[in-house]
């Protein structure tokens, strides 16, 4: 016998710019690392104005987790200390694991639309120091599972027989992009041991059982249980679900770096000043 996750929390987050000036909705932060773990940051965003984002993120450092952009809509441009550089464009998604230490920047583009989020992702502390590295996860890579209820794009893990563009290499991650018809209903057996939430990007419905309503822009968090059970409203819903099991490992967090411990912070920014940073 199966059990529904029913809804524990919702998060609306609140509108904040970072970076040089990129109007976003910070969703998940450090008030929500407990409840969300391994998940510690998602910022989403939803824009027709250039303004609000082309001044981007210029060089700035990570360390000790990976960060997952998703891009639906939109071009972000980006580069490194590793010398990579290419572009994030429409259905494409880049998972950087910053490991040990990288300096980069991502500099959205210009486009009638950006719609997309970004996904931090903590690393076990026994990952934390793993040679940084990125996979870009073109279009092509992500298989789009077309069903009577919608489309499912399977961005990391395994849907079905569908497997996604990476599986997670540290902490495995289910990441799907599920675009429901309307009144579509939709289930999905999950790892009970894993946190599971879904952000709403557009459309709403009701989820659990008995059915409680979300609304679009929410990050949704479901409690135990081994089973997904959505429907969509009269407009479709689209959500990202994001499933990874928790490390229940204690959390240091400074701006762009993510550690166990104060020292390990101290450390890090003790070495951008010194620019021992990257190894
Ligand atoms: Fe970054």
């Amino acid at each position: 016998m199966s059990q529904i996750r029913n809804i524990r929390r919702v998060v609306t987050g609140s509108n904040q710019v970072d970076g040089a000036g990129v109007h976003l909705v910070r969703v998940l932060g450090p008030d929500t690392t407990k409840e969300f773990d391994p998940f510690l940051m998602l910022d989403a965003f939803d824009s027709r104005n250039p303004a609000d984002y082309i001044k981007g993120f210029p060089w700035h450092p990570h360390r000790g987790i990976e960060t997952v952009t998703y891009l639906i809509a939109g071009d972000i441009e980006h580069g490194d200390s590793l010398g990579n550089k290419g572009h994030i464009r429409d259905g494409g998604c880049q998972w950087m694991t910053a490991g040990s230490g990288i300096i980069h920047q991502e500099m959205p583009q210009a486009s009638p639309r950006m719609l997309g989020l970004q996904l931090w992702l903590n690393l076990p502390r026994q990952d934390k120091w793993v040679r940084p590295r990125y996979r870009d996860i073109t279009p092509d890579l992500i298989p789009k599972v077309a069903e009577a209820a919608g489309t499912v794009g399977v961005i990391s893990g395994r849907y079905g027989k569908a497997r996604g563009g990476t599986q997670g290499d540290y902490v495995q991650t289910l990441l799907l992009d599920v675009d429901l018809k309307p009144k579509a209903a939709w289930r999905l057996p999950v790892d009970a041991q894993s946190t599971l939430f879904i952000y709403v990007i557009e459309g709403s419905g009701t989820l659990g059982d008995p059915p409680q309503r979300v609304e679009s822009r929410r990050a949704v968090l479901l409690g135990e249980g081994d089973e997904f059970s959505g429907q969509a409203g009269p407009e479709g819903m689209r959500f990202v679900l994001a499933a990874g099991r928790p490390l229940h490992e204690p959390i240091a967090w400074g701006g762009p770096i993510v550690m166990n411990t104060r020292e390990e912070l101290d450390q890090a920014f003790a070495e951008i000043d010194q620019g021992t940073f990257i190894r």
